[in-house]
Parts: structure tokens; sequence; C-alpha cells
């Protein structure tokens, strides 16, 4: 069984509209999986995302977690398992500092206030946000709020995270981090990520890749067989990495390249074929 089990699920905003903005989409996410959900402004994946933890209801079809489908009743358990960062990390805070806020989280999640301090210095010294503890989140920049979400959320170590462009806001370096730091947690506790990206990169390590198209899915894979559709992606108004679009042109030249994904491969082929002419 996978731990997340969606099955044509059907969302729409507008009631009175014969639109849907989720079209009856199917997919699993394993548990410990790191999934990268991509597609145009507007697709729906943001939605997806909140139908997820419970905060949209479903107008029909099914979402399970463990096995158990999200109701109104049990919203509020299954938000234990699943936490979200959005791109904008205004309202997301209740705390009047920053160490109140990260503290808050973990008051309801049951964690033994003796044991909060450490968890706290931890979190925010890995986003880099240790001197803020007794700030105002309020007062803080876009980039320094959303480090403090995300060590607010990461803090109450959810079996399932779901970072919707979370990273966006933040500097080349911040990115970096904050990607690290997400990725070390996946590996070192079987963590479930989703994430909502536009980076290709975070795509390629992923497991699967969901490309979701005007309130559908239209692929569901793995990196290696979605990155290299050049054309099926244009068509939906993404684009393919660098290194694919490279690779396609060295093979129109002659150079044969055996993964269009990984630059250090392309580079090492690009040598050989250079030093055989
Ligand atoms: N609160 C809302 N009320 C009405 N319509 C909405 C609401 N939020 C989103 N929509 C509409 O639903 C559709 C899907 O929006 P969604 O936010 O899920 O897209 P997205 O894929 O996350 O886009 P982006 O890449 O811009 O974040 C869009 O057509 C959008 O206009
Ligand atoms: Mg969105």
């Amino acid at each position: 069984m996978a731990q997340i089990e969606v099955r044509d699920l059907v969302f729409t905003y507008d009631e009175e509209g014969s639109e849907k903005t989720i079209k009856g989409v199917s997919f699993d996410i394993e548990k410990g999986s790191y999934t990268t959900i991509i597609g145009h402004n507007g697709s729906g994946k943001s939605t997806i995302a909140k139908l997820l933890v419970g905060l949209l209801e479903k107008e029909s079809g099914s979402i399970k977690i463990d096995g158990e489908e999200i109701t109104p009743e049990n919203v509020y358990e299954i938000r234990r398992k699943v936490a979200i960062v959005f791109q904008n990390p205004d309202n997301q805070f209740i705390g009047s500092t920053v160490r109140d806020d990260i503290a808050f989280g973990l008051e309801n999640h049951q964690v033994d206030p003796s044991a909060m301090d450490p968890i706290i210095n931890y979190f925010s010294s890995e986003v880099n946000m240790e001197d803020f503890l007794n700030h105002e989140p309020t007062k803080l920049s876009g980039g320094q709020k959303q480090r403090v979400a995300i060590a607010g959320v990461l803090a109450m170590a959810p079996e399932i995270l779901i970072l919707d462009e979370a990273t966006a806001m933040l500097d080349p370096a911040g990115k970096h981090e904050i990607k690290e730091l997400v990725l070390g947690l996946h590996k070192r506790h079987d963590m479930t990520i989703i994430s909502i990206t536009h980076d290709i990169e975070e795509v390629s390590i992923s497991d699967k890749v969901i490309v979701m198209n005007d309130g559908d899915i239209r692929f569901n894979d793995e990196p290696d067989d979605i990155l290299v559709l050049q054309k099926e992606l244009i068509d939906i108004q993404l684009d393919v990495p660098f290194s694919v679009k490279l690779s396609l042109l060295l093979q129109q030249n002659g150079v044969t390249i055996t993964d269009p994904i990984d630059e250090d491969k392309i580079v090492e082929e690009l040598c050989q074929y250079n030093s055989k002419i």
C-alpha cells in the first residue's frame, strides 16, 4: 500500500462553473520517496497540495494517507503526519517571537517542554536564524520569514513534508542550504517529500515527477524519462534542462551522449569525442 493514494480526485473553487480545477487525478506516493510536482502557472499544483493536507475539501474521489481517507473529522490528526510550507510565509506565524512560534508548533505536537529548546536551537541554526530567536517574526524579511517557517515545520518532524515553492523567496545560497537540509532529513529519517518546484536540478534528483497540465496529470514518471520529453514539455509551457538541450544538439552533430541529465558525463563524453577528432 502506498503512503498516499489519490483516486479520481475532483475539485472546483467555483461550484457553479462546469470547469473543474482538478479534473479527476489519480496517483500514489510511496513512503520515503521524493516526488517533485511541476506544471505551468494555474495548472493546479497548490490546489492539490492543499487538498492533501485537508485545507480544501474535495468534490469527489478519494485521498488516503496510510490507508485512511481524509475527512473533516480526522483532518487535525492527518496534519500531525503531513506538514506544508507555502511560498509566501506571511500569515503563517502565531508566536510573538521566532522562538515562541517554533515552540507553538511543538506544543501542538505534544513535545515535552524540556525537550523543546534543543530542537528549536538545532533547526533555527540549520536555517541560519539562531540569532533571531527573540525577534518578532512579522518584522523579518521575506526570506528570513520563510527560513523560520521551514524551521518550524521541520522541528515537528512530519512524516510527509509538502513544499509548495517554499524556497522561491530565498537567495541562491539559501535555496541550496534548505535543499540540502530537506534532502538530509529525507535520507536520514525516511521523510516523504512532495516538492512543488520550478527547479530542474531538484526535479532531476527526485524519485518521481508529476507533471500537471490544466488540472490534470500529464505525466507521472522517473525524472530521466520526463526530462527528455523536450517537445511535450515545451507544448505545456515548461522548459527542459540546459543539459538535455545541449545533449540533443551534440547528438545531432554526431557526439554520443549516454545520459542527457548527467552534466559530468556529458563533459566526459565530449572530451572523449574531442580527443578522437
Ligand atoms: N482561492 C481561489 N479561488 C478561486 N480560484 C482559485 C483559487 N486559488 C486558485 N484558483 C484557481 O485554480 C487554478 C489552479 O490554481 P493553483 O493555485 O492550484 O495553480 P498552481 O499550479 O499552483 O499555479 P502557480 O504555479 O502559479 O502557483 C487556477 O486557475 C487559479 O486561478
Ligand atoms: Mg502554486
